[in-house]
């Protein structure tokens, strides 16, 4: 019997383009962690590499090593627990500007032997660096195993101080982990009176200078930049945060940026400067504060006021949209340094109208060049013209290296397309300019530049102006987005899922830009919530997601009117308030993912009242359990369903999450009465939307899949729905989709559920009209916004991340990880994968709140491999499919443990197999395993 394709058959690349992006995946099935993300790099430079990695793929599977790497350090191997890992304070590393007065602690547990647990903890907080006594909090042993949101309940913190922490764990047999290395975390500006200045105006560039007795034993500088801000000391640019601070409401809120400078600082003369863009807020306003200590504790504060001097800096013009000019000739050499000797032109700094937002530490990652790109080609389609290309559509800008003559201007335009005659086309940008220009010194140098105040959606750079001809690497690429970090791997055998995998983590990552927008390269850019909420679930996997969407929950809260209304995009420039219900359910369904994926229930207390205040608004616009305003519904659908079939599908998906919140923050009144609105809606809905005559909810694809996704449809309308969307999807689309953002959401969910993954597989892996195949034929290196191929003026984004929704289902289902009905934060695991059609392998893993999950399949004649990593404290039931093969046997780590029905051996960590419906079914504790089914 042959089940498949075995592993020998691993397709190859085949393109150019598609193996540099097939590169990451398949070596990101082997490697995980920052060592995977060096390679990763170098991955993407090299057309050599993506062959290599397929060769290395293979050699893993036939030598039977393992398939997901040891996330371990190198140190020799340590007996029990080992040290935790991965301390975090309220999802961030060592962070600077914790302003909650309660922080949450996190780590992660290690073991030498499988089937272990934590069964309590040491938590010491301190405020000396060797942490050895906790004169803040010293937990003492705590039973519970848990080792996330552990809420600090030590003395109370003080602002702006730095307190060091470290923590160990105890064992399934009690015995005790070495303890972790220390961490630390540093405190923000709790109370407002902590900021002494006052908010100044600026031409472009501000400075002050002042003069420090000592050197510094401590120094923190706290700025809130608006729009944008690059922060100088002596000299140096501060930090590595660009495009900073994330864009909020300004009127609500506005985000300070914490920086240690202590380094930066010396005894004697002493220089600020700081440059300010425009950004969202189209003004310039700077609120600045720098605390510095001394060796015997005496504090020198300097702030942001009128003794500060202003002038106009070589930045002539700026504007997210439109592009940065910058004028070389106008740099003012040393004005960021102590010995600068002011020209003309400097004048002292105005008082600015306050922003009117509370001024809240930004504690998510910033906004990072993260990666730089050497274009693959340049073309010469027009006298002095030159196009770039970057072979990947990105969101950041161009790094330009040139000589010539002082005052050339040179000018720099960004397209996602190109016309056939090989010129740039921006028609789909529609207003947005993207076009910086850069105006030389002309000393003589290379003169290397970048705009500081814009960033741009493009693949293609026109560069026109240059002196000479410019060499193909005279521009990069710089790959700019908030730096979250990559937690999720999944590779397939299948090489278009691959190549899909790339569309979706390339739109989604390019997409975040302190808020999740809906693209990067035309007139709008917003924090659109319908595809915030659509892709949540997929971003989570992939990008270690909390820290932003804490910071994006918040600020859809500050959005949120008196009558519990919220609006379309947040922060709130475009669209609607109230905004269409399946935007507006990104507040709730946001806030349960957090819940689902990283535990987080003081979010779900916070934001109680918030979220019922916003259902309560959408009960008050509702008629007989139906809600019926709808601006966009099932956007981009090729067969539209109705918008009030979708509204109120979100009136009951809202309602319920509601009443589960209500349930896990102990309020059962509200939770019964929440349950019994949904069922009154679940009535409402099925009595107007579903149809006796037509046995269907309807002629669509997402008509019938909200319903049955949603548990909406009851035992007598789910058989007649689900007819209607398989004979839909066979037989008059051949396995397309024609679901807008919102059915493509839960399509395939739906379709494993009811067991049909093979047609999810044939859907994802089809290449004509409309379909994600479809977009990769056609060049498409991100997601594009509609399922057309359109490239004029018309709506058509080419890195839209709407439609990666469906990521989510490559580790739910073809990786198998799934987290279990009655658990969160992969605390239990239910391993399933889908081992559909042709698909010989399929890998994936994720880096979760609690540790490294994975899972790694690949079948061949009469076999099933199947290799799963189960964090310290998590249990999971794996699912090995049996197929039709008789006389089974199953090993783990080669030895026998199943055979004639019955356990054969007992193995550390292996609680249970059973063979049930089609499946062996092996109950796990924590650990590695590699297990092996053969039969006849
Ligand atoms: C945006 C979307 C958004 C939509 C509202 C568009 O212009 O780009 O992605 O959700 O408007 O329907």
């Amino acid at each position: 019997m042959n089940f498949s394709a075995s592993p020998t058959s691993l397709p190859r690349p085949s393109s150019r383009l598609s193996s540099r992006f097939s590169s990451r995946s398949n070596l990101s099935l082997s490697l995980t962690g920052s060592k995977a993300r060096g390679l990763f790099t170098k991955a993407s430079r090299s057309v050599i590499i993506p062959a290599i990695s397929a060769v290395v793929m293979l050699a893993l599977f036939l030598t039977a090593s393992p398939i997901l790497a040891q996330t371990s350090p190198s140190t020799a191997p340590a007996k029990g627990a080992l040290a935790p890992y991965d301390l975090r304070v309220e999802y961030l590393t060592n962070p600077l500007g914790v302003d909650t007065a309660k922080p949450r602690f996190f780590w992660k547990n290690r073991h030498s032997e499988r089937g272990q647990a934590q069964t309590a903890f040491e938590l010491i907080v301190s405020s000396s660096p060797s942490a050895d006594t906790g004169d803040l909090w010293e937990s003492g042993k705590v039973t519970g195993d848990s080792s996330i949101q552990i809420v600090y309940t030590g003395k109370p913190l003080a602002s702006n101080r730095t307190y060091y922490w470290k923590v160990r764990i105890y064992d399934a047999e009690d015995k005790a982990s070495p303890w972790s290395e220390v961490a630390r975390f540093d405190t923000g500006l709790f109370s407002p009176s902590d900021w002494k200045g006052q908010w100044i105006g600026s031409d472009g560039l501000l400075r002050r200078e002042f003069t420090l007795p000592e050197e510094p034993r401590r120094a923190r500088a706290y700025i809130a930049g608006l729009g944008y801000y690059e922060l100088h000391l002596n000299g140096r640019k501060v930090g590595n945060h660009v495009l900073d601070p994330g864009w909020t409401d300004y009127k609500k809120r506005v985000l300070y940026a914490t920086y240690d400078v202590t380094r930066l600082l010396r005894k004697g003369k002493n220089a600020i400067g700081v440059m300010l863009g425009q950004g969202w807020y189209k003004s310039r306003a700077l609120m600045f504060e720098l605390y510095i200590e001394d060796a015997s504790g005496n504090v020198t504060e300097i702030h942001s006021d009128n003794s500060w001097q202003t002038a106009r800096g070589p930045v002539l013009e700026d504007s997210i949209y439109n592009g940065e000019t910058y004028d070389a000739r106008l740099e003012q050499p040393g004005w960021d340094r102590a010995d600068f000797a002011a020209s003309t032109g400097w004048h002292q700094a105005s008082s600015a109208e306050a922003p009117g937002g509370v001024l809240s530490s930004q504690m998510m990652p910033a906004i990072q060049v993260i990666e730089t790109i050497v274009p693959l080609t340049m073309t010469n389609p027009a006298p002095g013209v030159y196009v770039f290309d970057l072979g990947q559509n990105l969101s950041g800008w161009a790094q330009l290296r040139v000589s010539g003559p002082a005052g050339t201007d040179i000018r720099l335009r960004f397209s996602e397309l190109l016309y056939d005659n090989g010129l740039i086309n921006q028609e789909n940008l529609r207003s947005a300019r993207a076009e910086d220009h850069y105006i030389l010194r002309g000393d003589g140098t290379t003169e290397v530049w970048e705009p500081r105040f814009t960033y741009h959606g493009f693949r293609y750079i026109e560069v026109t102006g240059f002196p000479g001809t410019p060499k193909f690497d005279s521009v990069r690429g710089r790959v700019v987005h908030t730096a979250v970090s990559p937690t999720g791997n999944f590779s397939a055998s299948t090489q278009i899922l691959n190549d899909i995998q790339h569309l979706i983590l390339w739109g989604q990552k390019t997409n975040l830009h302190s808020i999740p927008t809906d693209c990067c390269q035309r007139d709008e850019r917003m924090g659109w919530m319908g595809d915030a909420q659509v892709t949540a679930e997929e971003a989570m996997m992939n990008y270690d997601m909390a820290a932003f969407y804490t910071n994006f929950l918040r600020d859809i809260r500050d959005e949120q009117a008196a009558d519990g209304s919220i609006t379309d995009t947040v922060p709130h420039v475009w669209g609607q308030r109230p905004a269409d219900p399946a935007w507006g359910t990104a507040y709730p369904l946001i806030a349960w993912y957090m819940y689902q994926n990283y535990g987080d229930r003081r979010l779900i207390e916070d934001y109680y009242d918030s979220l019922k205040k916003y259902i309560e608004f959408l009960r008050s616009k509702a008629e007989n359990g139906l809600l019926k305003y709808s601006y966009y519904g099932d956007w981009v659908a090729i067969e539209k369903c109705p918008g009030s079939l979708v509204s109120t599908f979100y009136y009951y998906y809202d309602t319920r999450v509601l009443a589960d919140m209500a349930r896990l923050i102990n309020k059962p009144a509200e939770a019964q009465a929440y349950d019994k609105l949904t069922a009154e809606i679940k009535t409402a809905f099925n009595r107007e939307f579903f149809d006796p005559k037509t046995r269907s909810y309807g002629p669509t694809q997402t008509a019938n899949v909200l319903p049955l996704f949603a548990g909406l449809a009851t035992d007598k309308e789910r058989g007649p729905a689900w007819s209607e969307l398989f004979n839909d999807l066979v037989y008059e689309h051949d396995s397309h989709l024609t679901t807008g953002i919102i059915g493509t959401k839960y399509i395939l969910d739906v379709l494993t559920s009811t067991g049909n993954s093979d047609l999810a597989y044939d859907i994802l892996t089809k290449t004509d009209f409309p379909s994600y195949g479809y977009m990769l034929k056609n060049g498409a290196t991100t997601l594009w916004e509609i399922w057309q191929q359109r490239e004029g003026p018309s709506m058509n984004s080419h890195n839209h991340p709407m439609f990666g929704s469906i990521g989510a289902w490559f580790y739910r289902a073809l990786a198998g990880i799934n987290i279990a009905a009655d658990s969160v934060a992969y605390k239990k695991l239910v391993i399933r994968p889908q081992m559909v059609r042709d698909l010989s392998h399929a890998s994936g893993s994720l880096n979760t709140i609690n540790g490294e999950v994975g899972c790694a399949w690949s079948r061949g004649d009469r076999q099933v491999k199947l290799e799963a990593v189960i964090p310290v404290g998590s249990e999971a039931l794996i699912y090995i499919p049996v197929f039709k093969l008789r006389n089974l046997q199953l090993t783990e780590g080669g030895a026998l443990v199943f055979a004639d029905n019955q356990l054969k051996a007992s193995l550390p960590g292996i609680k249970n197999i059973e063979q049930k419906g089609g499946n062996l079914m092996v109950r796990v504790g924590s650990g590695r395993y590699t297990f092996k089914l053969t039969g006849e």
